[in-house]
C-alpha cells in the first residue's frame, strides 16, 4: 500500500532536462510571459464571460447558475487573488524542478505516485478537454467572420452533434431534421474546429522555436485588439448600466466567477515548458507571475468596459465582446474584435497543444503510460507522438463537441489540481526543507492554505453536474491507474527512466 504514495526524488527528477533524451532548452522570460498570455486570453474573455455576466437559465425556468452583472468586475479580481496564490505555488516548485511535466511531476516528488496519476488526470481536462471548447469557440467565430465576407459554409459542417443536441435555439436544433444522413444517422460535424487544430499539431511537431514565434504575433494581435475595445467602448460607455452592480449579490459573484475562471486556465501551462528553457530558475517564475499580473488587469478593464456598454443581460451570446460594440452601433469595431478572437483563440489552441503532450512525454517517461508516448524527434527534438495523439484526440472530440458543456468540467478539473499543488509546497517546505528554492513562497502556510481553500471555494460555485461528471473522470483514471500505470511504474520498479528512441 505505501508504494502507492512511493516519492520520486528532486534530484533524480533535476537531471532528466540534462539527459540526451532531454528536450531542448531554448525559451527566456519574455517568451514565457507571451506564451502565457498566448494561452490565457482567450474564450473565457471572448465567450464565457457573457454567461459569467448574465447567468444561464434553462427555457423551463430552472436556474443553472447566477450572473455576476456588472459586478463581473469583482469576480475578475477575486480570480485575480486566487490565481495569484496558486502561481505563487506554482513558481516555487516549477523553479525548484524545471521539468516537463508540470504538477504532475511536483505532486511525484511531494505527495507520491498515486496522486501525481490522478493530477496527470485532472490534467487531461485542463489542456486537452478544454482545447476541444477552445476549438468550437473557434469555428464559432471564424464563421462569423467567414459570413462577413458574404462565404456561407453548410450549416451541417460547422455544427457538432452534441451542440445542435444541446442547442436552445429553434434554428439550430432544427439541423437535426435537415442534416444529410447515413443509415438514418444525422451528418453533424464541426469540420473548422478539427482542421484548425490539425493545422497546429502540425506546427508543433515540426519544434518549439517557430511556434513560439508564431504565438508572438497572436499575442500582440490580441493586445492590439483588446485594446481597441477598450478605447473605442470606454467612450461609449452608459453609466445607467452599472445600476444595479451586483443584481445577484454575492452568490451571483460567486457562480459568475466559477465559470469565467476559465479565462484564466493558462498561466500555469508555461511551467509544461520548464525542460526547454533557459535558467529556469529565473525565468519560470517571471513568467508565470508576470503573465497573471498582466491578464488580470486586462480582464478587469474590458470587464468594465463591456458591462459599461450595454445592459449586462445583452452580453449573453457566443460572441458578447462583439455582440455589445454591435448593440452600440460600433459595426467596424466589432468585426475587427471578431478576428481578434480568432486569433487569440488559435494562440491559446498553440499553448495547450504543446502543454499537453509533454505531460504525456513525462507520464510515459515514469512507466505510468506506455514507453512510445515518451519518443523524443531525432530533428525536432519535440515528442512527436505523444504531439500526433492529442492532437488527433482534440480534433475528433472537436468534430462533435458542445463548449458550454464542457467549461465546468475544465474548470473544475483545474481547480483541484491547483488546491494539490498549493498543498505540495507545504508537505515539501517540511519533508525537504533545506533543498534550495530559488524562488520561495513568501509566508507560505497562510498563502498555501488560503490558495487550496479558495481554489475549493471556487469549486463550490460550479453546478451539481460538474460534480458528477468529475467523479466518473476520477473513477475512470483511477482504474487505467491499477490497470497499468502501478504495474508498469520505473519508480515501483526500480528500473531507470523508459529510453526515449532518436528517430
Ligand atoms: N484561458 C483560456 C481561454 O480563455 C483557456 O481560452
Amino acid at each position: 500500500m505505501s508504494t502507492l504514495f512511493s516519492r520520486k526524488p528532486i534530484s533524480e527528477l533535476l537531471h532528466e532536462g540534462d539527459r540526451p533524451n532531454a528536450l531542448k532548452r531554448e525559451l527566456g522570460a519574455g517568451d514565457l510571459i507571451m506564451l502565457a498570455i498566448g494561452a490565457v486570453i482567450g474564450a473565457g474573455i471572448f465567450s464565457s464571460i457573457g454567461t459569467a455576466a448574465a447567468g444561464e437559465i434553462l427555457p423551463d425556468g430552472v436556474v443553472v447558475r447566477y450572473g455576476a452583472g456588472p459586478a463581473l468586475v469583482v469576480s475578475f479580481i477575486l480570480l485575480g487573488l486566487v490565481c495569484g496564490l496558486a502561481a505563487l505555488c506554482y513558481a516555487e516548485l516549477a523553479s525548484m524542478i524545471p521539468q516537463a511535466g508540470s504538477a504532475y511531476a511536483y505532486s511525484y516528488a511531494t505527495l507520491g505516485e498515486l496522486i501525481a496519476w490522478i493530477i496527470g488526470w485532472d490534467l487531461i481536462l485542463e489542456y486537452a478537454v478544454g482545447n476541444v471548447a477552445v476549438a468550437v469557440a473557434w469555428s464559432g467565430y471564424f464563421n462569423s467572420l467567414l459570413t462577413g465576407f458574404g462565404v456561407n459554409l453548410p450549416d451541417w459542417i460547422t455544427h457538432g452533434y452534441r451542440s445542435v443536441l444541446l442547442s436552445s435555439d429553434p434554428a439550430v436544433s432544427a439541423l437535426m431534421e435537415t442534416a444529410p444522413r447515413i443509415a438514418g444517422i444525422p451528418i453533424l460535424i464541426n469540420v473548422p474546429a478539427f482542421a484548425i487544430v490539425m493545422l497546429i499539431t502540425w506546427l508543433l511537431m515540426r519544434g518549439v522555436r517557430e511556434s513560439a514565434r508564431a504565438n508572438n504575433i497572436m499575442v500582440i494581435v490580441k493586445l492590439l485588439v483588446l485594446g481597441m475595445f477598450v478605447i473605442v467602448g470606454g467612450m461609449n460607455i452608459d453609466t445607467a448600466n452599472y445600476v444595479p452592480f451586483a443584481p445577484n449579490g454575492w452568490r451571483g459573484i460567486h457562480q459568475g466567477a466559477a465559470i469565467v475562471f476559465f479565462a484564466y486556465i493558462g498561466f500555469d501551462a508555461i511551467s509544461t515548458a520548464a525542460e526547454e528553457t533557459k535558467n529556469p530558475q529565473r525565468n519560470m517564475p517571471i513568467g508565470i507571475l508576470g503573465g497573471l499580473a498582466i491578464c488580470t488587469v486586462i480582464y478587469v478593464i474590458v470587464g468594465a468596459v463591456a458591462t459599461g456598454l450595454v445592459p449586462y443581460q445583452e452580453l449573453k451570446a457566443a460572441d458578447p465582446l462583439a455582440k455589445a460594440l454591435q448593440v452600440a452601433g460600433l459595426q467596424t469595431a466589432s468585426w475587427i474584435v471578431a478576428f481578434g478572437a480568432v486569433v487569440s483563440l488559435s494562440a491559446v489552441l498553440l499553448v495547450f497543444q504543446y502543454g499537453q503532450p509533454r505531460i504525456f512525454f513525462a507520464m510515459a517517461r515514469d512507466g505510468l503510460l506506455p514507453p512510445w508516448a515518451a519518443k523524443v524527434h531525432g530533428k525536432y527534438r519535440t515528442p512527436y507522438i505523444t504531439t500526433l495523439v492529442t492532437g488527433i484526440a482534440v480534433a475528433v472530440g472537436a468534430l462533435f463537441a458542445d463548449e458550454n458543456e464542457i467549461y465546468d468540467l475544465t474548470n473544475i478539473g483545474t481547480l483541484s489540481a491547483f488546491a494539490i499543488v498549493c498543498i505540495g509546497v507545504l508537505v515539501l517546505r517540511y519533508k525537504d526543507p533545506d533543498r534550495p528554492r530559488p524562488f520561495r513562497v513568501p509566508f507560505v502556510w497562510p498563502v498555501c492554505l488560503i490558495g487550496a481553500g479558495a481554489c475549493i471555494y471556487i469549486m463550490a460555485g460550479l453546478p451539481a453536474r460538474a460534480w458528477e461528471r468529475f467523479g466518473i473522470w476520477l473513477l475512470i483514471g483511477l482504474a487505467l491507474y491499477f490497470v497499468y500505470g502501478f504495474r508498469h511504474s520505473t519508480l515501483r520498479r526500480g528500473t531507470p527512466p523508459v529510453p526515449t528512441d532518436h528517430t
